[in-house]
């Protein structure tokens, strides 16, 4: 999960690059680099950290040419170090290439090329790419035999995009995105539309193994198997490009901010999608969801909520343990995959699995671009704009609306939900957050945080503690409030702060017994509620709300606070460390 981009035609061609990976940067942030051709020679620059600061120090954006490749780094092989970052160049130097993913027989590659003469300068997997596509090259001064031979050769999944010393750009893509941009005499070839989307909105989708070289002013596109492929050049909305900060200090906080709009957006333009989805639900043998990192935990809610409100049962699938649970899904029922980007590689694993099985599969994702969309049966758009902030936060609420949309249509309206109620709350939430901030600067140094719910509130508690853990490196966990006997409880002590989510509704006086417990053992304790009480050390107010509205209501205060808890220990709330947005390896 890193990004590539590659720019082939009128203009300069490093400083079209330093953009677009500047809007990739979501994808893998540690190092970037470009290399362009000119004069027929390659330049390549590159370091570690992010866009803007390694630009700062080494002019990315002046390297000469009118043809170039970049990429950002999300580390897999090899630690973070300049040597690491990609591009990486071939033993001659005239070759360069950018690679996103995984190969997974690079250690067996680099062996052979290594006892054919070929040397090795990085730990990473790609640079076997380079080496591969010279020695091809080499032996046949052709760009089409070149990369059939590479991509026969390397086995794993990946996109790249390699530049030869002569301006040619080939690219092939393999169960990673691959995207080509085709302006007015200029190409561009990237993981993601935000990394040309300005320049213009006539796009193709690459399909999985297939390839593409770009020469001048035409292209030619081929499958794995040498043959021509067919292909369709579609406009994509340019609603993406909106991926600016505005007045907001980060993407994060605009983000959170945003949310009394995207709930009200939410699955707007596929309305036709949730009534198909309501049909196959009904006649369904089997109903299993499925999401990884925040989008598992609105699986969660799902499941809570399915059963609460409509006696309907799902099955929670978490993507990346699929391949541990054979013979999880049976035949002809249907999977409802959940994701923001729709480029998880473990979701789009699940999705495989299931079309195998012969299930309906269905998507809520806001890329309507993505992997997921393309390959699912139904599509349900989120419908919330770009979110970039590697921390989940408007997807969240956005996927819950859709559920409860889900939910009330199969309900037949009778589980009745005031979305613009739902909207205001959201507003009020967000008014003051001075508390919130208040709050922040306590915890800012703790080590420990937990996070109690019970009933529908227990999967907010997890989402809760996941944003606290991205956002503040704070170890944080999310219990269901009644477990705390059954061990958690030894870990309290004057030293652990404890996040009580309890809003007046069923769950609310266990909670208030479990925040007793909580509170003789000497922790301290924030209340999320709509009632105060002496127990909370620090009471965080929730508008009073129907039930179904609370746990959206209730992770508003939680995402504040992980972000101002944030920016009070002085880390970046938009790109955590370690972290991706788009995770698209397994
Ligand atoms: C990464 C991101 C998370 C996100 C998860 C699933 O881990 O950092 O914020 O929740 O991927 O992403 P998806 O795009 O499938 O919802």
């Amino acid at each position: 999960m890193c990004s590539i981009i590659g720019y082939f035609g009128k203009e300069n061609a490093a400083p079209i690059i330093v953009k677009g990976l500047k809007r990739m940067e979501y994808r893998g942030y540690d190092s970037v680099g470009v290399a362009t051709e000119s004069d027929h020679q390659i330049k390549l620059r590159k370091g570690i950290g992010k866009v803007n600061e390694v630009n700062s120090k080494i002019q990315l954006d002046i390297l000469p040419g009118k043809v170039g490749i970049g990429h950002t780094r999300w580390a897999t092989h090899g630690k973070v170090t300049d040597v690491n970052a990609h591009p990486h160049s071939s033993n001659s130097g005239r070759i360069a290439i950018v690679h996103n993913g995984i190969i997974e027989n690079f250690e067996e590659l680099k062996k052979q090329l290594k006892n054919e003469g070929y040397d090795f300068k990085s730990d990473t997997d790609s640079e076997i790419i380079a080496n591969l596509i010279q020695k091809y090259y080499e032996k046949t001064q052709d760009i089409k035999e070149t990369i059939l031979k590479t991509v026969a050769k390397i086995k794993g999944h990946y996109a790249f995009v390699a530049m030869f010393e002569n301006g040619q750009l080939a690219a092939a893509r393999f169960h990673e995105p691959l995207i080509i941009g085709v302006g007015q005499n200029e190409f561009f070839l990237s993981s993601d539309v935000l990394g040309f989307i300005e320049y213009t909105d006539n796009v193709i989708y690459m399909e999985n193994g297939n390839f593409v070289i770009l020469d001048r002013d035409k292209f030619q596109i081929m499958g794995f198997d040498g043959k021509q492929a067919k292909y369709e050049i579609v406009k994509v909305s340019k609603e993406f490009c909106d991926a600016y900060k505005g007045d907001y200090a980060h993407f994060t906080l605009k983000e959170i901010y945003e949310q009394h709009e995207t709930v009200l957006k939410a699955g707007e333009r596929t309305l036709e999608a949730i009534e198909k989805t309501v049909q196959c639900i009904k006649q369904a043998k089997n109903i299993y969801i499925t999401g990884s990192g925040t989008s598992y935990n609105a699986v969660l809610v799902a499941k809570q909520m399915l059963s609460r409100y409509t006696r309907i049962k799902a099955e929670p699938i978490i993507a990346s343990e699929i391949q541990f649970i054979p013979h999880s899904i049976e035949e002809n029922s249907i999977m409802i995959a959940i994701s923001q980007s729709g480029e998880s590689a473990d979701v789009l694993e699940v999705v495989k699995i299931a079309k195998l099985a012969k299930c309906k599969t269905i998507a809520i994702v806001n890329l309507l671009t993505s992997s997921l969309a393309r390959e699912s049966d139904i599509v349900i758009g989120m419908n919330c704009g770009p979110e970039i902030g590697v921390a989940a936060t408007k997807s969240f609420t956005t996927q819950l609306v859709i559920i409860y949309k889900i939910i009330q249509k199969l309900s037949d309206n009778i589980v009745d939900i005031d979305f613009a109620k739902i909207s205001k709350l959201i507003s009020e939430i967000l008014k003051n957050p001075t508390k919130i901030q208040r709050i922040a600067n306590e915890i800012k140094d703790i080590s420990d945080i937990y996070i109690l719910g019970r009933g529908m509130h227990y999967p907010i508690a997890i989402e809760a503690a996941l944003k606290l853990k991205e956002l503040t490196y704070i170890h944080a966990e999310g219990i269901p409030g009644g477990e705390l006997k059954h061990g958690p409880l030894a870990l309290m002590d004057s030293n652990v702060f404890v996040i009580i989510i309890n809003p007046n509704d069923s769950t609310y006086s266990d909670m208030l017994t479990s925040a007793r417990e909580i509170k003789v053992r000497g922790a301290k304790i924030i209340g999320i509620s709509d009632i105060e009480s002496d127990i909370y050390d620090f009471w965080v107010e929730l508008p009073k709300s129907d039930e179904i509205a609370y746990p959206i209501s209730e992770i508003i205060p939680i995402q504040l606070l992980a972000y101002y808890a944030a920016l009070a220990k002085n880390t970046d709330p938009d790109y955590p460390r370690n972290l991706a947005k788009s995770v698209t390896v397994k």
